[in-house]
């Protein structure tokens, strides 16, 4: 079997939020206990619609310090940025001849972000995902934790690396550079060289929506500021942010079924179970009955105390820059001696 290994990564494209940290982030820190594990600054990815040179840079640079100001620690876990590692492009441009037009066409992502105007998309942004499925294999990484918005990339991944497996398999065995599939069926190979990648989208907080629009997932690319909690927000401006949340008029419920079709109140009782790690169940075991004029204020209260102090580690990290990027090269250095030798075998089994 294929030794576990956890990757996932974050775009530096600006106002990072309280999403990207419960759906993501926060949830990299355990697992840096548990299993060998790469966080990467995805800056290839932020690329596909236009950044800024110089905003890039910075953006790298914060969104390395959130992973440090959360507790992610480089000693353990492997840190980097992905342009920093050439076995990225490279194995993603394998996978750019491996994944279908047919699939690329019916991810959601793109269809939202190239929007009406697509033939003014740029192609990186159709391609995307064949460049995470190259993030995530060229570590043979097989445990993968993001948010829900992620669910269809990852099963693209999966359907990558299965054809990939599929199409080379005589070779993949002629080389002997196959594991025994640990689920053998008709359909697939008795040997894989890439694993069939595990999502990791589980707990409460695998959708936050906006503050703004229940029906709308919280994004940094949202124009309305007052949809996100910034990570660097500070405590005024997440208490005004929580108090003009939208909401409806009714008190919260007791129970759990109590929220379901109001989007609004679910989504707040989503990020308050998120943020003081129980179910939504016991935050409506407490607060069941009470009215948003109640319960906003102790929301805001519990975020601030949990992120505060991420915030302030932040600032006192971007203050450093030589100190962050020191951490991402050595990283970088890290993630490519174990990416370096998957993709010499990658080019073998191609015929390079
Ligand atoms: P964004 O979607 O905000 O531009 P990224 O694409 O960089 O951010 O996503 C980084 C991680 O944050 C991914 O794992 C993604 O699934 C997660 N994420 C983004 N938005 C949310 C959200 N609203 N709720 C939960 N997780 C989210
Ligand atoms: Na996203």
């Amino acid at each position: 079997a294929f030794p576990k290994r956890v990757f996932s990564g974050v775009q530096p494209t600006g106002n990072l939020h309280l999403g990207n940290y419960l759906g993501a982030i926060s949830r990299f820190v355990p697992l840096q206990d548990e299993m060998p594990s790469i966080y990467c600054v995805v800056d290839m990815h932020a690329i596909t619609v236009w950044q800024d040179p110089a905003e890039l840079t910075r953006a790298t640079r914060e969104v390395t310090a959130a992973y440090l100001a959360a507790g992610i620690d480089p000693k353990k876990a492997i840190i980097f940025n992905q342009s920093q590692v050439k076995e990225h492009a490279e194995l993603a441009w394998i996978f750019n001849c491996v994944a279908r037009m047919g699939w690329l066409s019916r991810m959601t992502q793109f269809k939202e972000k190239a929007g009406k105007n697509r033939e003014n998309a740029s192609v990186g942004l159709f391609a995307y995902p064949a460049l995470m499925a190259a993030d995530i294999l060229a570590y043979r990484a097989t445990h993968v934790p993001v948010g829900d918005d992620q669910k269809q990339h990852l099963e693209l991944t999966r359907d990558i690396a299965q054809k990939f497996n599929n199409d080379f398999q005589d070779r993949i065995k002629e080389l002997g550079l196959g594991v025994p599939n640990p689920e053998p069926s008709p359909e697939t190979p008795d040997e894989l060289f890439f694993p069939v990648t595990e999502p990791m989208i589980a707990g409460p907080a695998t959708r936050i929506m906006s503050l703004r629009d229940g029906t709308k997932k919280m994004s940094k690319s949202d124009p309305s500021d007052l949809s996100r909690i910034n990570l660097t927000d500070d405590t005024d401006t997440i208490a005004r942010k929580f108090k003009k949340a939208k909401t409806d008029p009714e008190p919260l419920p007791g129970e759990i079924e109590g929220l379901e079709a109001r989007p609004e109140a679910d989504n707040l009782v989503g990020i308050y179970a998120a943020l003081s790690g129980v179910t939504k169940a016991d935050v409506l075991k407490e607060y069941g009955g009470q009215q948003f004029s109640t319960f906003k204020p102790a929301l805001s209260e519990l975020a601030v105390e949990k992120l505060s102090p991420i915030a302030a580690e932040m600032r006192n990290l971007i203050a450093d820059p030589a100190h962050i990027d020191a951490v991402l090269k050595d990283g970088a250095e890290r993630a490519a001696a174990i990416a370096e030798p998957i993709l010499h075998d990658v080019k073998r089994i191609a015929g390079f």
